[in-house]
Formats: C-alpha cells, sequence, structure tokens
C-alpha cells in the first residue's frame, strides 16, 4: 500500500494572509495551480508568473471570481533570462513588498535542446532561470523579511551528478532523465547555499520534493492520456497523488512557523522513488539523501558558476 500523504495543518490553511505577497512560478498547472488557489484562498495577493498567460488568465478569472481571490498574471519564461529581468522590472515597479517567492514551474526529461540563451534546456529552465529571479528578488524578499523563498525539487535531485565541464551537455551523449536530476540537485544546493548566506536575513530558503504528482510534467515522457486514464489506476496505487495532494509540502514550507528555524533545508513529501526505504515516508524536514548537498564548495561553485553564466558578476 502506498505511503501516507503528507498534510499541510488545517491552522496553516486557515491562516489570514490579507496584505501578503506571493510570486509562483508555473502557476497555471499542476501543482503551482493548487498553491495559487490556496494562497488565494487565504486572501493573499498571488502573482502567477507564467510563460503562456493565455492559458493563465482564465484561471486567474476562476480564482478571482469563485473563491474572491487576488490572482493576477505576469508573463515569465524562465529559458529567457531577458525575460526573467522583465519580470522582475515590472513586479518591482508594481509592488512593495514579497513574502515568498515559489520557484515552482519545471519541465522534466524534455528533448535535447537549449533556451533562449544558449543554456541546456532543464539547467536553464529549471535552475538557471529561478537563480537569476530569485538573486534579483532579494533586495525586495529582504525589505519583506520575514520571508521565503521555495525551490521546487524532486526527489530525482539524489541521481544527480553535476558535470560542471559539460553543462549544456555537448560532450556527452545527452540523457534526458539525467539532465533533470543535475538541475534538480542544483536546486537543493543552491537552496541550501542560499539559506546559509541569508542566514539573519529574514528571509528563509528551502528547497523541497513535492511527490509524484499527477500533472503535466511528464509530458515529454508519456502521451499524457496515457498517464491519466490508462495508467491512472496502477500509478495511483503505486504511490502517485494529486495536484492537491502534491501542493502540501510547498504550503507547509510557505507558511509553517517552524520552518524558519531550518533555513538551507530540505523537505520531502512521501516519495517513492527513494534508493533507501527509509527515506520514502518524506519528512519536513528531512536530510537530503545526495551525497553532493552537504558539500558546501560544491554549493559555492555551483553559485559563482551560475553567477557567471547569467550575467550577475
Ligand atoms: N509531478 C511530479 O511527480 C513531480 C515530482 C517531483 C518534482 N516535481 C516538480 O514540481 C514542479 C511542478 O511540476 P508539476 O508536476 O506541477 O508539473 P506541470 O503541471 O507540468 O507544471 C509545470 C509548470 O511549469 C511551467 N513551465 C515550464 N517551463 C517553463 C518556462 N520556461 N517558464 C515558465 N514556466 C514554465 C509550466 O508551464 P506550461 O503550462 O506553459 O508548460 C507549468 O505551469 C516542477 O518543478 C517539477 O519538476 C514534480
Amino acid at each position: 500500500m502506498a505511503p501516507q500523504t503528507r498534510m499541510c495543518s488545517a491552522d496553516n490553511l486557515a491562516k489570514d494572509l490579507s496584505g501578503k505577497t506571493y510570486i509562483v512560478t508555473g502557476a497555471n498547472s499542476g501543482v503551482g495551480l493548487e498553491v495559487t488557489r490556496q494562497l488565494a484562498r487565504q486572501k493573499a495577493a498571488v502573482i502567477m508568473a507564467c510563460r503562456n498567460t493565455r492559458a493563465a488568465q482564465p484561471l486567474a478569472d476562476e480564482i478571482n471570481e469563485k473563491d474572491d481571490g487576488n490572482a493576477k498574471v505576469m508573463a515569465l519564461d524562465l529559458g529567457s533570462l531577458a525575460s526573467v529581468r522583465e519580470f522582475v522590472t515590472a513586479f518591482n515597479e508594481g509592488h512593495d513588498g514579497l513574502d515568498g517567492l515559489v520557484n515552482n514551474a519545471g519541465v522534466m526529461n524534455t528533448p535535447k535542446g537549449v533556451t533562449d540563451d544558449g543554456f541546456e534546456t532543464q539547467f536553464g529552465v529549471n535552475h538557471l532561470g529561478p537563480f537569476l529571479l530569485s538573486e534579483l528578488l532579494l533586495p525586495v524578499l529582504k525589505a519583506s523579511a520575514p520571508s521565503r523563498i521555495i525551490a521546487t525539487s524532486s526527489v530525482y535531485h539524489e541521481n544527480g551528478d553535476l558535470d560542471f565541464d559539460d553543462l549544456n551537455w555537448t560532450a556527452r551523449k545527452y540523457d534526458g532523465f539525467q539532465a533533470y536530476h543535475d538541475s534538480k540537485l542544483a536546486l537543493v544546493l543552491y537552496a541550501r547555499h542560499l539559506g546559509q548566506r541569508l542566514e539573519d536575513s529574514g528571509v528563509t530558503s528551502v528547497s523541497l520534493h513535492p511527490g509524484w504528482v499527477q500533472s503535466n510534467l511528464a509530458s515529454h515522457t508519456m502521451p499524457l492520456w496515457v498517464q491519466n486514464f490508462l495508467a491512472y489506476p496502477v500509478l495511483k496505487l503505486m504511490g502517485m497523488i494529486s495536484p492537491w495532494e502534491g501542493a502540501q509540502t510547498t504550503l507547509h514550507c510557505l507558511l509553517d512557523d517552524g520552518v524558519t528555524a531550518h533555513n538551507g533545508a530540505y523537505f520531502s513529501q512521501v516519495g517513492t522513488l527513494y534508493k533507501n526505504k527509509a527515506d520514502r515516508p518524506g519528512g519536513w524536514p528531512m536530510a537530503s539523501p545526495s551525497r553532493f548537498v552537504g558539500d558546501d564548495a560544491l554549493g559555492a561553485r555551483l553559485y559563482d558558476v551560475s553567477a557567471e553564466l547569467v550575467g550577475l558578476t
């Protein structure tokens, strides 16, 4: 039987978030949409940072009408550093504060390709785009402290093994899953490094695994109709959870008072794919199973390399 899903506490889901502002990337589907809906239900202003604004707008309209929410769509393509910069400029022009940045958007097992700036797609979209976004939003997050940055990683970061000599997969035969694992390791390493940098700033940075969630993420691996109709009963028995269940760890990390004591930590929903069975029930927080995550020199190296690649140095 699949292990029990971890749920954010009722107290956290009942908090009045009036006056607070959150950015959720990839808010138009899956986990990000459920996080957005919940934050809006709790009366927060939510910026839905999406690349497909036409798909996102009707969802924002529905949230605002049905739940009397305050969701607003803003364009953000994480595969374009120019788009990230434009987003931050537009956000800063229209807002005075930011209580939480949820770096939720991601892609998995994409065909070999590059972002607008020439980076391997998954390293670019899953790590470098959110890296630049986080760094550019740090001033407003610090000014709004207490505030939080959430990095949606994956249980798969356990398999990550960054090749700093070939981050763009030009010298190796491309492996779409390994590139995903590497990008998700980068998120955990960066969240930890950021947590250390931000100690005593009032900004809390954490990473998380949302669970194995029925969403559009598998679209490059199998047709979604196969996942959602043919295979779903079996996948559910194997531990696949709904987007609402998948939103719980993010909501916990954003809303629980205890999280601030764990700057840089990794939080996990149940994870049937952990190699070590003891890790499968997850934990809030839990020790990362990756042998690389405790390596602070590696975190510092990733920060330096990423900063240079996105033009921050
Ligand atoms: N589902 C799982 O089992 C699972 C497990 C572990 C971790 N995760 C992580 O959880 C996060 C949410 O995924 P999900 O499961 O909710 O999948 P999803 O339904 O596919 O949602 C991913 C979101 O990211 C957006 N996105 C993709 N590329 C983007 C870009 N270049 N710029 C801006 N937004 C972009 C997508 O926008 P479009 O609609 O325009 O494509 C979509 O809104 C991801 O980071 C994923 O890696 C998921």
